[in-house]
């Protein structure tokens, strides 16, 4: 049984005025029971302060990118080092928005992965294909691509979660059909398997484009979806516990 996962990217929206979702999604967790494991990845100016207001709550912070470094002359990025300082216990790599606007690349991600399990934290390793892609039928090369090489090979101790988004379906409401989803996503597992063995079965692997309440449950339910990674519906609290709740009911 994979527990999962309900993750919120709140991209580059939100100050401390957001820090009242940040409450209301505590107190909704607390009436709700601890089923799945849920986490918001503010932007980082949000993140010692989302961090605080969770301790002690089944609710988890997170980065939404690191630098593969330590430390240095890289100004404006953050180490992962400083995402656990600051509180954090997940970091996103990998990101569309990241590989599209800042050249990113699967080697880059892999760095950034490792980085991650070098400061403890647990990446979520994002992949997916555009539509050109997929109307050229190329999308399960593609993902399978950007997974053999995003994914580090020492898959760390606690192992990294993967997050199938793809490209066309991030913040367009043009979610994902239940089999294209599936067909991805038993995709995914069977290279994890094959390249991680029991560890690979075990790994989760997050649906993310336009999931919201009415569409959560039918994904969510899916074998191999163990969760979401969600944009637009994280920054309202009713909507991202009604995807949580669509996540717990499938369990
Ligand atoms: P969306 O974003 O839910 O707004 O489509 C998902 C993501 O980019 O992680």
């Amino acid at each position: 049984m994979i527990r999962s996962l309900i993750a919120g990217n709140w991209k580059m929206n939100g100050t401390t005025v957001m820090l009242s979702v940040v409450e209301e999604i505590v107190n909704g967790l607390k009436s709700r029971g601890d089923e799945a494991d849920c986490l918001i990845c503010p932007p980082a100016t949000l993140l010692y302060a989302l961090s605080d207001a969770a301790t002690g709550t089944p609710l988890k912070s997170g980065g939404q990118d690191c630098h593969a470094e330590l430390n240095g002359a890289h100004t404006g990025d953050i180490a992962a080092e400083m995402i656990a300082d600051a509180g954090g216990q997940y970091v996103i790599v990998g990101h569309s928005e990241r590989r599209a606007d800042h050249g990113e690349t699967s080697d880059d991600v892999r760095a950034k992965a490792e980085a991650a399990f070098r400061a403890g934290l647990t990446p979520i390793i994002c992949i997916g294909e555009t539509l050109e892609e997929r109307e050229a039928g190329q999308a399960l090369n593609i993902i399978a691509q950007q997974l053999a090489a995003s994914l580090p090979d020492n898959d760390g101790d606690a192992g990294a979660v993967v997050a199938y988004e793809p490209v066309w379906a991030i913040g367009t409401g043009k979610v994902a059909t239940t089999e294209q989803v599936d067909e991805v996503h038993t995709a995914i597992r069977k290279q994890l398997e094959e390249r991680f063995g029991a560890k690979g079965a075990g790994m989760r692997i997050l649906y993310g484009g336009s999931m919201k309440p009415e569409n959560a449950g039918a994904l969510l339910s899916l074998t191999d979806v163990n969760g979401g990674l969600i944009g637009g519906a994280s920054l309202k609290a009713a909507d991202f516990l009604a995807i949580y709740d669509a996540g717990i009911s499938n369990l």
